[in-house]
């Protein structure tokens, strides 16, 4: 007992004589005096053995020395934070804080939003559909037969080799006509959606070209349209997207899934017309395909050729995103550089 009162007596002394210049030195005071295996935990484990009748006093003697080994620290804290030893290494509260960098959506992202917001204005759903696919969506439904040579117009990545494992094609969408034919699948007319997406086709990388790239088609089916219609919501689509100073042209095309068929050009918005690298010196730029859907596709899903009639369409969004903000190279889209996409905050 005698010899615990001393043991107390001296780390009072030392708790008295402890100096902390830093944060890091008042919390090691706490673990040694106040932690889980801390001195003053120590000491109070000691109440057991002290005989009953002693049991008050002691008891009076241990409070006392815990509150001196807390206020200690509480003081060591404080000084640790304000004190001038040069060792000190305190957060200084009157720095300027961080700034906290602010997202942005990409620039695909914001002109694809602006497609569909402007065909939305028109009553065109958005459907969505896998970017894996089978032959039959992609290409048999759309009037692509196998050994039809306008699959050449769009080179593949086929995931397995129908001949190889005697199933069918897989392979990675090159349109996302494939998404107009499960819509046409599923829904009777009238049908009027655009699908946005990721397309994929066998190209070597470069400035103009790219692995994937991104669509927007749109397919519009009911009684009685027209490729007067077909020409008027392209048109109201480019004065939405560009101003009303663009001018368009047709100009005859061949897509299988569409007949009769015609390419969109659009004026030069970076030279107005003039002729400039980007329009070739034509003063014109292609901008999207688009057509009369075409009675076989009709027929595949069923609906009726002499009731119904249809439009198509399919634009790149990376073209649409060049021309709006003049970006002259294809791989800045997926590079990820931070410098290219700040360029675009603020847009929505
Ligand atoms: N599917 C065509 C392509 O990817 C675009 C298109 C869609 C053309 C609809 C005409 C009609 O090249």
């Amino acid at each position: 007992m005698e010899e615990l009162l001393q043991k107390i007596e001296s780390y009072q002394l030392e708790i008295t004589a402890a100096t902390a210049v830093n944060a890091e030195e008042a919390e090691a005071f706490r673990i040694k005096y106040l932690g889980t295996k801390g001195i003053v935990k120590a000491v109070m484990g000691e109440m057991k053995n002290v005989p009953n009748e002693k049991k008050k006093e002691f008891g009076l003697t241990l409070n006392a020395f815990k509150q001196l080994a807390e206020e200690k620290y509480e003081q060591l804290k404080q000084n640790a934070g304000t004190g001038s030893s040069t060792k000190k290494e305190a957060i200084d509260f009157s720095l300027p804080g961080d700034d906290i960098q602010l997202g942005n959506r990409h620039p695909l992202n914001i002109v694809r939003n602006q497609i569909v917001s402007i065909f939305g204005r028109l009553g065109f759903a958005v459907a969505e559909g896998p970017e894996i696919e089978d032959d039959w969506h992609n290409f048999g439904a759309m009037n692509l037969p196998e050994d039809h040579p306008a699959r050449d117009m769009q080179d593949t990545f086929y995931i397995n080799d129908p001949a190889v494992t005697g199933g069918a094609a897989w392979l990675l969408r090159t349109h996302t006509s494939s998404v107009q034919a499960r819509v046409m699948e599923k829904q009777k007319p009238p049908i009027r959606v655009i699908c946005p997406g990721r397309v994929y086709r066998n190209e070597t990388i470069s400035a103009r070209a790219h692995c994937f790239f991104h669509q927007v088609e749109g397919l519009y089916i009911d009684k009685n349209v027209s490729f007067a219609d077909l020409k008027q919501t392209l048109y109201f689509f480019v004065q939405e997207m560009f101003g009303k100073d663009v001018k368009v042209r047709f100009r005859p095309s061949y897509f299988p899934f569409t007949e009769p068929s015609a390419e969109m050009d659009i004026s030069c918005l970076i030279c107005k017309g003039d002729g400039c690298p980007v329009c070739k010196h034509t003063g014109w730029v292609e901008i999207l395909g688009s057509g009369m859907v075409h009675p076989k596709v009709l027929a595949n899903f069923n609906i009726d050729a002499d009731t119904f009639t249809g439009f198509a369409f399919g634009m790149g969004i990376e073209r649409i995103t060049q021309l709006k903000y003049r970006v002259n190279d294809l791989r800045l889209y997926s590079q990820n550089d931070i410098r290219f996409l700040k360029q675009f905050s603020g847009a929505l």
